[in-house]
């Protein structure tokens, strides 16, 4: 019998005929978009779930980005990581800013803080680290560097759904936060995102600049785009909301099977997990050390021979695109750990329907070739 396939993430659906009242009610309204019953619900349910006041929910989260760019007039040069998804750095080229790459801390694989002083010039305006694999950053030595230089820090939280730290939601620091809710995630709404706003001021502005710039009927204030949610995402938002505490319980027991499974194989290494807080598991990376036998590129077509679809997250780093590459911030020497990291990292699937046999058959095919 053929072997069941094993992507790296399968996203989350509930169950269908939950979902035709939610259909029957849009069909009823007739409204479709532009900030409908839905989409105000789903606001006012998120800001609850995630603890803060206020939230701009996008059609996606890379149009949230150079939303939030826009909002706060960003210009310049941005401080960024270069170890995360292609969309970080694109939305500061689609705005006309230069991304400047700093380096990562190896054990975090977030913006190393210690770094970002030197990479700053009278033309840097901003930081826009990203919260990998929903790892909170140093959000503190971060904001001293932001005050003292006076900065502004965005964060890309599009890993970060749901993740909390000491002091409450991871999403509460920076000027904005911003997520993704992309099929792939914790949380999704098909296609969505959302910026947090500090307060109720910048939401509104947010509000008009992803409508267009529209303030009334007669009146464009900025060259706004559209990013809005439509009320199918948004309801189909409010009912996974529904299943997210038992969604990231699965993916915590999951966590745990991979790293008992395996421990004390050598050259294969658990990336760190948060645990000053409330962590989301929304992916599993494991490092590949020169210690185990294979390469990490040899574990992978080794994997996929086993019909397990493991995804080299994030390979290759951002700065080895052509239209960063040549950016004298992007040169390799700039960037050690990210580009060791990188050359080691294999996510492993990690989805809340992936059973324990699922995961002993990953662990097995690892363990077998050591
Ligand atoms: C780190 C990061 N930033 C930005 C994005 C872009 O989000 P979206 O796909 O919703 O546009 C993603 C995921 O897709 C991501 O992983």
């Amino acid at each position: 019998m053929a072997e069941k396939k094993l992507f790296v993430t399968q996203p989350n659906l509930p169950p269908l005929d939950e979902f035709i009242p939610y259909l029957e009610d849009i069909w009823q309204s007739r409204v479709l978009t532009n900030g409908g019953p839905m989409h105000q619900r789903l606001e006012q349910s998120l800001c609850e779930y995630l603890g803060v006041d206020h939230l701009a929910l996008f059609n996606n989260g890379t149009i949230a980005l150079l939303v939030a760019l826009q909002a706060l007039r960003i210009t310049g040069e941005v401080i960024t990581t270069p170890y995360s998804f292609v969309a970080t750095a694109h939305s500061l080229l689609w705005r006309g800013i230069k991304p400047v790459f700093v380096d990562i801390d190896p054990l975090s694989m977030n913006l190393d803080p210690a770094l970002i002083e030197a990479a700053i010039t009278p033309h840097t305006t901003a930081i826009m680290p990203v919260h990998c694999y929903g790892n909170p950053c140093d959000v503190e030595q971060i904001q001293r560097i932001a005050d003292t230089y006076n900065l502004r820090v965005i964060y890309d939280a599009a890993h970060a759904f749901g993740v909390r730290d000491a002091g409450g939601s991871v999403l509460r620091h920076g000027d904005l936060s911003v997520l993704s809710f992309h099929a792939t995630k914790v949380f999704n709404t098909f296609e969505g995102g959302a910026i947090i706003c500090p307060d109720a001021q910048t939401k509104q502005r947010i509000d008009q600049l992803k409508n267009f710039g529209i303030t009334d009927e007669v009146s464009v204030v900025a060259p706004g785009i559209n990013g809005k949610m439509n009320e199918i995402s948004a309801a189909f938002g409010l009912l996974q909301l529904e299943y997210i505490e038992q969604s990231m319980a699965a993916r915590r027991q999951i966590d745990t099977w991979y790293r008992v499974g395996l421990a004390g194989i050598p050259g294969i290494r658990c990336a760190q997990v948060f645990a000053g807080g409330k962590a989301n598991y929304s992916y599993f990376p494991v490092l590949v050390d020169p210690q185990y036998s294979l390469k990490r590129d040899e574990l992978y077509a080794l994997l996929k021979s086993n019909e397990i679809y493991a995804r080299r997250y994030f390979f290759p780093l951002i700065s080895e695109f052509s239209m960063y590459q040549g950016m004298p911030s992007a040169h390799r020497g700039n960037l050690p750990h990210a580009t060791q990291v990188s050359a080691r990292v294999l996510c492993l699937p990690i989805y809340p329907d992936l059973t324990e046999a699922d995961v002993e058959r990953v662990v097995e095919v690892i363990r077998r070739a050591a």
